[in-house]
């Protein structure tokens, strides 16, 4: 009988690309994805640490699952319960001694051995928790078994892991290691395999994924713009992202792709802050204006690009006049949407022990600020929406019945009353109304023939 298994994903779209691959490499032990905890024989959280709200989320899911498991083993039943991801890398032991009913934890880079480690925990000498957190020399990627294909209309594919730029604030090159690129044909036949099985729309994945330098067979280096390209090339495949670029990497050749017409007019370009001074003790090795200069460039390939960033305020040291760099920037970049995160020490980060602290409050009244503003753009740039048509891919069901939810070219949501039928495929919509965080809709042309009409 098949083992129902239980991934619960935290954090980036990278972690959310792991489950599948975990999925994936336990089918062959039986094992088949489940969307509830209640009744799973294996529970798999896959964690994020990026803030200290994120990691703390995980001690409180495992006291939750503990009676779960408390209760399926005094019913004669059995539940292993692993915890993955970035916050297993870092607290490894501490999980295990905090949270004894954890059978498992393993890092981002060891997936590939999970059917290993999985035998080794249902054998009864290693009760007491199988700890993984290598980086191993071998890459996880050329031991998962292939891409099954199941992603559905929009896919991420992970081309670039781990991170070497050691922003000051950040944990991730310490929970994902070096940086590393996969090779390029490694990419393409993945993409292939997604397309042929019927993904419309792929986001390319890294940590630092315009880093991307990847080896091709016959000993060249190709960047993510000449990988684009090639991507685009695939039948099948009608839109591609990209995602998480630093604006150190945005090289000339990345910002020309953007000309491509299957390279989506979105790109989210984090910046931080505002202030030389705060960049430059993040370490981000960039100024304001040179982002600003990014900015303009890439709007000169692509006029209509809609931007996204990642905004920290409160870094330590942070004065009203860095602050008020960071709303300067804001305003003149114009985001069509963002993130922004109060500042959170993590441990082991250098910027964690610097002295100059800034207070919660005064955090929390940047972050105000700030958000009011970037809310107010991504209002303004939604109503600038209305009335415009766009080719929408719709890839899930909305809440009501006889509703259609996609992405449009610039990532909004965009719902509207649709036929099932049309799941999966990209269709013309006209925005009728701007709502908080998506757009509604009518279908204009569904370019599919219904099958009475086409026998009419
Ligand atoms: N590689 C990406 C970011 C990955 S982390 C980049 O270089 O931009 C995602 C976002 O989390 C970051 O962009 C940053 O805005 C935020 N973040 C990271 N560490 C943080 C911390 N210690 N406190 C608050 N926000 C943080
Ligand atoms: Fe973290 Fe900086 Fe690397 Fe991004 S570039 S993952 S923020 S260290
Ligand atoms: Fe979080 Fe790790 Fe991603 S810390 S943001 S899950 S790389």
């Amino acid at each position: 009988m098949a083992k129902k298994l239980y991934i619960k994903t935290y954090g980036c779209q990278m972690n959310v690309y792991d489950s599948v691959r975990m999925t994936d490499a336990l089918a062959p032990m039986g094992y088949e994805p489940v969307e509830t905890p209640e009744g799973a024989d294996m529970i798999i959280l896959n964690t994020c640490h990026i803030r200290e709200k994120a990691s703390e989320k995980v001690f409180s899911e495992l006291g939750k699952l503990r009676k779960l498991k408390e209760s399926r083993e005094q019913q004669g039943g059995e539940m292993l319960i692993g915890v993955a991801g970035c916050v297993a890398q870092a607290e490894g032991e501490e999980i295990v001694r905090r949270a004894p009913s954890v059978d498992l934890v393993f890092g981002p880079q060891t997936y590939h051995r999970l059917p290993e480690m999985v035998s080794r925990a249902l054998g009864d000498e290693n009760r007491g928790g199988v700890i993984d957190t290598d980086f191993p020399v071998e890459s996880k990627f050329d031991f998962l078994p292939e891409e099954s294909g199941s992603q559905g209309p929009t896919a991420f594919l992970s081309v670039q892991e781990g991170c070497d730029k050691f922003c000051t604030f950040c944990v991730v090159p310490y929970t994902r290691g070096a940086e590393f690129s996969r090779p390029v044909e490694d990419i393409i036949r993945e993409a292939r395999t997604l397309a042929a099985s019927g993904t419309r729309e792929i986001t390319l994945l890294g940590q630092n994924v315009n880093a991307y330098h990847g080896e091709t067979s016959n000993g060249k280096t190709w960047g993510l713009g000449r990988l684009l390209l090639e991507l685009a090339e695939i039948d099948g495949l009608e839109r591609l992202r990209y995602t998480t670029s630093h604006p150190r990497d945005m090289e000339d050749e990345l910002i020309q792709a953007h000309k491509a017409e299957k390279v989506m007019p979105y790109l989210h370009l984090p910046v931080q802050a505002g202030s030389d001074r705060i960049l430059e003790m993040m370490n981000r090795k960039h100024t304001a204006d040179d982002y600003r200069r990014v900015i303009d460039k890439l709007r000169e390939a692509r006029p209509d690009l809609a931007l996204s960033g990642d905004f920290i305020v409160g870094f330590p040291g942070e004065s009203d006049r860095d602050f008020a760099d960071t709303i300067r920037l804001v305003t003149d970049v114009n985001y069509a949407q963002a993130y922004s995160f109060k500042y959170s020490p993590r441990p082991g980060t250098p910027a964690a022990g610097i002295a100059d602290q800034i207070p919660e409050e005064v955090k929390s009244q940047r972050l105000a600020m700030l958000q009011e503003l970037l809310n107010a753009q991504q209002v303004a740039f939604n109503q600038s929406c209305v009335g415009k048509t766009f080719n929408i891919l719709f890839d899930r069901k909305g809440k009501h019945e006889g509703q259609l939810i996609g992405r449009s070219p610039f990532m909004q949501s965009v719902f509207a009353e649709a036929p099932d039928r049309l799941l999966g495929n990209s269709i013309d919509v006209r925005i009728d109304r701007a709502l908080a965080n998506s757009l509604a809709g009518t279908v204009v042309t569904t370019g599919i023939e219904s099958p009475a009409a086409a026998s009419a």
